[in-house]
């Protein structure tokens, strides 16, 4: 027998009781004749204790311990002298009587503690050692304790979880995908899913009315903190149903997530918001509405009146920042530099500081008095000791300019607590997204995204106007899923079909499948999918889902630890009938 008990298990309770324990050894720490090891496994760390002077066999032995050996021993739970309240296991020790050592270890390349050493690429590199990592475990703990408590919910609402396939067909809507050749069939790809969206609907139709899955997805898009090019969904559809079942079934499950891993209780129905409201009172159609700072447009109010960066604009909007008018020149200037960065896009920014004593100064005085920048004040609301922040130019760019410095402005004034969650389900999306490109629409959401019934005339007149019955849940400005009712009529599927762009031939090429199951009977039906790895790391509190996945790629979509992608042999290529063409070097 290896192990009796587990290195996070023994209490005072065990006193006197012989123990055989197996791990890792975190430290060894030589205190005049004492010598005390902290043996680590998962669920914790307990402290042998060696006495140098009485066991000389013992001493020798432990002098030979480097830190990530894996050892065995033996011996009796001690009451400690001086107790660890930190861990759960700090009011014993076990007074070793025999060790053996499993197996040596190199000394590793960074410091397995909470707070590592070890850089980012470093820890990827070796992501074995780093989730032995609390921090690391602690989040596929909670991702574990996640998985079953969805299981649960789903399945106490009859929810039966199925298997898609894998290996599926490549579609041209959607983000790129990751495809895989066919040895069998030569010059043939299948597609890994980017979500499986079909099959679901298929179920739908083959009669298994409520379906989810926690499965992988593959997108081979551009990757930031909250993307990965696989990741996990909990996917979701439902027949028989409207936009508001669906809702308020996974409102539900977001509350039992909430109370089972959380402990908070949300009473409250979730707030909802438009998405034209979204786009306009904070420029991102997934709001943090942790804090307020709400968007005023001032255009009509602040043109006229021979500013020339107002009045050449689309679009002028401000937000107020509580308490920031001693804003110094340096602090300023930083926020401006904010602004016109790439990502955020903007021109320049106008700032009118509402001091104290009720005087404004503003970067703009040379075109407005102080009676005009009451009115701004008036609009925003603001109150003495505010600062207004203003930025003009083309509307849609200037709101989600005005969006990221509201939200820089809110991590400046702590207002984005991670502790405090703030739900939100965005709703009434427009159907369909005008691409300048491309010159067509796209799909906002998938091909199969069902238009507000009282919409449908207008997609023959004024496609871009037309809403869609698709949702989005936000939390702490983070979307966590998103989904829609589903066009289940053959005719109405084949109307938004053309609308994209295909032909009839092209449409039944890539979905002649599904548009051929319509005919047999469709149930009414629609869905949701949860990006599960991003809801764990906000119930975690953290920023980046790497964080909670076991062995996650870096930015470059890259795993460090098994170094892939790779080549492969000449032998494997030709067996595919693939011939590489040279890369032109950019
Ligand atoms: P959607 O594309 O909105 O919908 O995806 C659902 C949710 O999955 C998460 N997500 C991601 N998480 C990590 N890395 C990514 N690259 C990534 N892409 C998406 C997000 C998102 O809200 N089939 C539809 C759902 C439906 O209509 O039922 C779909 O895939 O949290």
């Amino acid at each position: 027998m290896y192990r009796t008990h587990t290195c996070g298990e023994l209490r005072l309770s065990d006193v006197n009781k012989t123990v055989t324990l197996s791990g890792w050894v975190q430290r060894v720490r030589n205190l005049g004749g004492m010598t005390f090891i902290d043996l680590r496994d998962r669920y914790g760390i307990t402290q042998l204790v060696v006495n140098t002077e009485t066991q000389s066999d013992l001493s020798a032995a432990v002098r030979e311990l480097g830190r990530e050996y894996v050892i065995q021993v033996e011996g009796t739970v001690a009451e400690r002298s001086s107790k660890n309240s930190k861990i759960s296991t700090g009011e014993i020790e076990i007074v070793i009587t025999k060790l053996n050592v499993l197996n040596k270890s190199e000394v590793p390349p960074f410091t397995i503690e909470d707070e590592s050493d070890g850089g980012d690429e470093l820890r990827m590199k070796y992501r074995y050692l780093d989730l032995r990592r609390n921090p690391v475990r602690r989040n596929l703990e909670l991702r574990h304790k996640m998985g079953i408590e969805i299981r649960n919910y789903l399945n106490h609402l009859n929810f039966l979880e199925i298997e898609t396939p894998v290996l599926i067909k490549s579609t041209p809507e959607g983000a790129r995908d990751f495809v895989v050749p066919s040895r069998v069939h030569p010059g043939q790809f299948y597609a890994l899913p980017q979500s499986p969206q079909v099959f679901k609907q298929l179920l739908m139709v083959a009669g298994y009315d409520r379906y989810f899955q926690i499965v992988k997805c593959f997108r081979d898009e551009d990757l930031r903190a909250d993307r990965q090019p696989e990741f996990t969904q909990i996917d979701c559809e439902m027949a028989f149903v409207n936009q508001e079942d669906i809702m308020t079934t996974f409102e539900g499950l977001a509350k039992h997530l909430f109370k089972s891993l959380r402990g908070l209780e949300m009473k409250n129905e979730f707030p909802r918001m438009c998405y034209a409201d979204a786009m306009a009172k904070y420029g991102s159609d997934k709001p943090d509405i942790r804090f307020g700072m709400a968007f005023e447009d001032l255009t009509t109010l602040v043109q006229g009146k021979g500013f020339k960066v107002f009045d050449d604009a689309e679009y002028v909007g401000g937000i107020c920042a509580t308490g920031c008018a001693g804003y110094t020149r340096k602090e300023l200037d930083k926020l401006t530099e904010f602004v016109k960065r790439p990502q955020v896009g903007a021109q320049g920014l106008i700032y009118v500081k509402y001091n104290e004593d009720g005087s404004l100064k503003s970067s703009v005085d040379k075109f407005f008095d102080e009676g005009q920048l009451k009115g701004w004040v008036e609009v925003l609301d603001a109150k003495p000791g505010d600062l207004l922040l203003v930025l003009a130019g083309p509307r849609k760019k200037t709101l989600t300019a005005l969006g990221e410095l509201r939200l820089e402005m809110g991590n400046r004034l702590g207002l984005r607590n991670k502790e405090v969650f703030a739900p939100l389900w965005v709703v009434d999306f427009p159907l369909l997204e005008w691409d300048e490109e491309a010159n067509r629409f796209f799909a906002m959401h998938h091909p199969f995204t069902s238009p507000k019934l009282e919409d449908v005339p207008m997609l023959e007149t004024d496609p871009a106007q037309v809403r869609a019955d698709a949702y989005d849940l936000v939390i702490n400005g983070v979307e966590v899923g998103g989904g829609s009712i589903r066009i289940h009529n053959d005719m109405l599927q084949n109307k938004m079909f053309k609308i994209l762009g295909f032909t009839e031939q092209e449409a039944q090429a890539q979905f002649g499948f599904l548009m051929n199951a319509f005919k047999y009977g469709a149930p009414p039906h629609g869905g949701v999918a949860f990006g599960f790895d991003r809801l764990v790391s906000l119930f975690a509190g953290i920023d980046s889902i790497r964080d909670v996945i076991a062995f996650p790629k870096n930015n470059a979509a890259r795993d460090v630890m098994i170094d892939s992608p790779s080549p492969i042999h000449d032998a494997q290529l030709d067996e595919l009938y693939i011939d590489l063409k040279p890369v032109s070097k950019k």
